[in-house]
């Protein structure tokens, strides 16, 4: 058995922040989602990953400190090459398998046939978040010996996913974002297959949308009277391709967080409940309401830091108010009046007051950026 784990993309509707990062790895609770991943695989005893990367790709993008317009070559492939390397540190062997397009999840597994080698693989895509792991749906498909088995969970609003229709266990259709679903039961990220995937994807034609869905793989398999079965998933998970999904996986993760300060915290820092705070991170005349996590040296003055944030390291408050938010590395907000709530803040961002005139609200934001002010 083998793992397929899809790290390419592109990551709209999370940009700005996917311009210059690959989305699997924007951390929830401080650990990149790809990482929660990577463990569940290893702890169903699997050993050998292949990882799908995109290719590099230009875009404009204005410099940081200047404003001028500069090219840069984003590479989320780097950095995820940089991130897990050859996987030792999860106890896995990656190979990384490059991906000229996102072309679909299909596409992804045609061009992996090669490493699969006639194995049975799980493919898990790689920014979903499945809190109780894989290992008993690996179980059940080493023990069942289906030719595919899907993961479901029971969703409120089921026209904005794939829809499995069941028979017992047994999958009759597959249907992509239908307008009257057959059932309350949507595609999670994780799959598993049998070698004869690869004729399914063959087989099938790319979509509207130009990419080579894998629903319409799984159904080429239902057709042909092959077995797919269903496991129904009863814990959590989260496909985090939304902000809003993100910082509900962070809240979900934060919430069975437990206390830790291997930072400096002064006497005037008021901590209440699960507070994780990182070594060489200073906190004064605070108040840290858990759970919550700050990374390593961080700075933080006069600030309210409220339930389900998680800051990255090197982040810097001063006199402000942050509740329910993921800030990453090394970004500053100083001086502000009202409370930042469910937000995502990107590297090195600097949010503060200026008492220059004309008062008035200066931004640069990058493209695809979000703004509320109260
Ligand atoms: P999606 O979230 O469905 O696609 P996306 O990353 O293009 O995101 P968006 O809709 O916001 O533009 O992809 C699920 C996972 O699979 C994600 O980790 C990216 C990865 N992926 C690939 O590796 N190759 C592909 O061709 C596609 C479509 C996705």
């Amino acid at each position: 058995m083998k793992a397929l784990v899809l790290a390419g993309g592109r990551g709209t509707r999370l940009r700005p922040i996917t311009h210059t990062r690959a989305k699997q790895l924007v951390p929830v609770a401080n650990k990149p989602v790809l990482d929660f991943g990577l463990e569940s695989i290893a702890a169903a005893g699997i050993k050998e990953v292949g990882i799908i990367v995109s290719d590099p790709r230009e875009m404009l993008q204005p410099d940081h400190r200047t404003g001028e317009l500069i090219t840069v070559l984003v590479n989320s492939q780097a950095e995820i090459r940089a991130a897990v390397g050859d996987g030792s540190r999860f106890g896995l062997k990656v190979t990384y398998i490059e991906q000229e397009a996102p072309l679909g999840l299909a596409h992804a597994v045609k061009i992996s046939e090669e490493f699969m080698a006639g194995d049975s693989f799980v493919m898990y895509l790689g920014d979903n978040l499945i809190k109780d792991g894989i290992t008993h749906f690996v179980r059940e498909f080493e023990a069942e010996k289906p030719d595919a088995q899907i993961l479901l969970a029971q969703v409120s609003r089921p026209w904005e996913f794939g829809v499995a229709e069941l028979q017992g266990e047994r999958v009759v259709r597959l249907e992509e974002k239908p307008k009257q679903p057959k059932s309350d039961l949507a595609l999670v990220g994780v799959y598993l297959f049998t070698s004869s995937i690869f004729d399914a994807v063959r087989a099938i034609k790319p979509s509207p949308r130009g990419e080579l869905e894998i629903t319409d793989a799984i159904q080429h398999m239902i057709t042909t009277g092959q077995n797919v079965r269903s496991h129904v998933i009863r814990g959590w998970w989260k496909d985090t391709g939304r902000v809003e999904d993100l910082l509900e996986a962070n809240r979900i993760v934060l919430a069975d967080l437990e206390r830790r300060i291997d930072g400096t915290v002064d006497a005037a820092t008021i901590i209440e409940g699960a507070v994780e705070i990182g070594e060489g991170t200073v906190v004064e005349r605070s108040h840290l309401r858990g759970p919550l996590i700050i990374g390593c040296n961080a700075r933080i003055s006069d600030t309210y830091i409220g339930p389900f944030t998680a800051l990255a390291d090197g982040v810097q408050l001063q006199r402000c108010e942050i509740e329910h938010s993921i800030v990453l590395d090394r970004s500053e907000i100083r001086d502000i009046a009202s409370r930042i709530e469910s937000s995502l803040i990107g590297r090195d961002v600097v949010v503060t007051k200026s008492d220059s005139r004309p008062r008035a609200h200066r931004l640069m934001l990058g493209d695809s950026s979000r703004v509320e002010l109260a």
